[in-house]
């Protein structure tokens, strides 16, 4: 498309629509997104049809989370002129897809998916599991293959979504007779999943340990005031732990200052450094990371006008390529064409 002289790689990556995005997700994708647009052909998925597998009983948060997303995106700084964003629920041909995919998948495999059977156990489905959900990894395999992408940035977690969507590729070019699909990879960020600032886990909106895109600077400032520490660091005197205390994980993540974090680290660990200086540091630095996005989400939803375009100027691009990844699939298999 916009990249049309230069054959560049596809890659493919959403985001569920059923909350704003994060300062997890800031470190774990939308970095790289942005870095990644300047030399791939990138789209960027608003996974409404995927977010209702286990919001059904919700749709109001999956509608509003889409522009709130896409948003997000763009304040982070996707350029909707190289990035193309688009919306899963209005693109048909990856409903065609999906349901021609689950033709040449077993319900036992779908079973067995381990991000799958994860999920099943962290949300209580036992065997009242939604089908919706069961397969969405087919779904999630029409949303790659529709697109052609070869590489797919994800987290470990979804690593099996991966391999289960090579599995359906291969069996689909087997039936065909010939490669009508590329196979794909997962791309896992080499950083580790951000914690939430209570460090009990890894930063989830349902956990309510979160740093939104949009926190504003007070917000920031009570985010770090209550993030988790060493709990044996009682005086500025005592010596301190480094490892699971999230002010430290955080300024790894967001310092750009090296020395000076290592410095830090240093002095905590001697003791005679108190929680309150390295605190200060890292809100400091997460002011700076944060203010422009902020700023420039405010004026994004000033005019939200704007937003709904790019969103919909994408997903007529995107409906044209999932549509001749149909076609071609389906005539590669010899279906019938009316
Ligand atoms: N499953 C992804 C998530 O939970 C969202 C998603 C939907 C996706 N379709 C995709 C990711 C295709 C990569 C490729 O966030």
């Amino acid at each position: 498309m916009q990249h049309s002289a230069a054959k560049l790689p596809v890659i493919l990556t959403g985001d569920r629509t059923t909350g704003p995005l994060h300062l997890g997700h800031y470190v774990g994708s939308l970095k790289n997104r942005v870095s990644l647009q300047t030399t791939h052909q990138q789209y960027l998925l608003l996974a409404d049809s995927q977010a209702l597998t286990d919001n059904a009983h919700d749709p109001g948060r999956v509608r509003d989370n889409i522009l709130e997303i896409a948003t997000d995106y763009l304040a982070v700084g996707i350029d909707p002129n190289v990035t193309t964003i688009c919306l899963q629920s209005h693109l048909p041909a990856l409903a065609d897809l999906t349901l021609l995919y689950l033709n040449f998948v077993t319900v036992a495999r779908l079973e067995r998916n381990p991000t799958i059977k994860d999920e099943i156990q962290a949300r209580g489905f036992g065997r009242d599991i939604p089908a919706g959900f069961l397969c969405y990894p087919v779904a999630q395999a029409a949303d790659i293959t529709g697109f052609k992408a070869t590489i797919v940035p994800v987290g470990e977690d979804q690593a099996p979504l991966i391999e289960q969507t090579n599995e359906i590729v291969r069996r689909i070019n087997r039936q065909a007779g010939v490669a009508v699909l590329p196979e794909a990879r997962a791309l896992i960020p080499g950083v580790g999943r951000l914690p939430g600032i209570d460090g009990k886990g890894k930063m989830s909106k349902s956990q309510g340990n979160t740093i939104q895109l949009s926190a504003s600077p007070d917000e920031i400032c009570e985010a770090v005031r209550l993030m988790f520490t060493d709990p044996n660091h009682i005086k500025a005197s005592d010596p301190g732990r480094i490892e699971g205390n999230v002010v430290f994980t955080y300024l790894d993540a967001f310092d750009e200052d090296r020395t000076g974090v290592e410095d830090l680290k240093a002095r905590y660990i001697r003791g005679g450094l108190g929680d309150s200086i390295v605190k200060k540091r890292l809100n400091d630095v997460l002011q700076e990371l944060l203010a422009p996005i902020r700023d420039r989400r405010r004026s994004l939803a000033s005019d939200p006008g704007y937003v709904l375009q790019i969103v919909r100027r994408g997903t007529e691009q995107a409906r044209e390529i999932t549509e001749m990844t149909l076609r071609e699939v389906r005539a590669a298999l010899g279906l019938f064409a009316l």
